[in-house]
């Protein structure tokens, strides 16, 4: 029997023998070291480090690429393999490269109760991007379907780089996040 296949989205597995895409940036700034060490200090163990490296990485590099994981095993001084297989096993870590407005549409249960399908479909339409296949052309947009985004009793649900929207994102609501999104008032997704 054929199953229907999930969407791809920006975290996708990586195919056999599929690169990570390559990053201008190829290790952390003496700021960012200095950031995790301290962090790392408040553990017995740097490998406990490990996570917020992770963000602190996706913010400056842009994504979790193999050069971003590469510069938290130097500066943590842990081994490589560790944290390939920490930022692997999480999905809010994006291996491949986002828009400058990273898009996320909850379409887990509550949310799908509440019309989150069609509100993927409209944000797809308004962004010319097909969840999981951004960024757009002129680098602004990605869109990536993800599962709860912590607000189920108040969706649909979305979240605009750091940005949530939690109550009721109808159509109306949409055009105005992403009127605002091109008037440059949401955080920036990286640095
Ligand atoms: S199901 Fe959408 S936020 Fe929880």
């Amino acid at each position: 029997m054929n199953h229907p296949q999930p969407p791809e989205t920006s975290d996708k597995p990586l195919a056999t023998g599929e690169r990570l895409p390559k990053t201008e940036l190829k290790d952390f700034g003496p700021e960012a070291v200095k950031e995790i060490l301290a962090i790392a200090a408040k553990y017995p163990d740097k490998l406990a480090a490990t996570l917020p490296a992770l963000h602190i990485a996706q913010r400056d590099f842009g994504f979790v690429g193999l050069d971003a994981m590469k510069a938290v095993a130097k500066a943590l001084s842990i081994p490589e393999g560790h944290v390939f297989g920490v930022a692997s096993f999480y999905s809010m870590y994006q291996k491949h490269p986002v828009g400058r407005h990273h898009i996320q549409v909850c379409t887990n249960i509550s949310c799908a109760l509440r019309g989150a399908a069609k509100l993927l479909e409209k944000v797809s339409e308004r962004t010319g991007v097909e969840p999981g296949a951004g960024p757009s052309a002129d680098g602004e947009w990605s869109v990536e379907e993800v599962e709860c985004l912590a607000s189920c009793g108040s969706g649909p649900c979305l979240q605009v780089n750091h940005d949530i929207y939690d109550e009721d994102v109808d159509e109306a609501k949409l055009e105005s996040i992403l009127e605002g999104c091109k008037r440059g008032e949401y955080r920036a997704w990286a640095k």
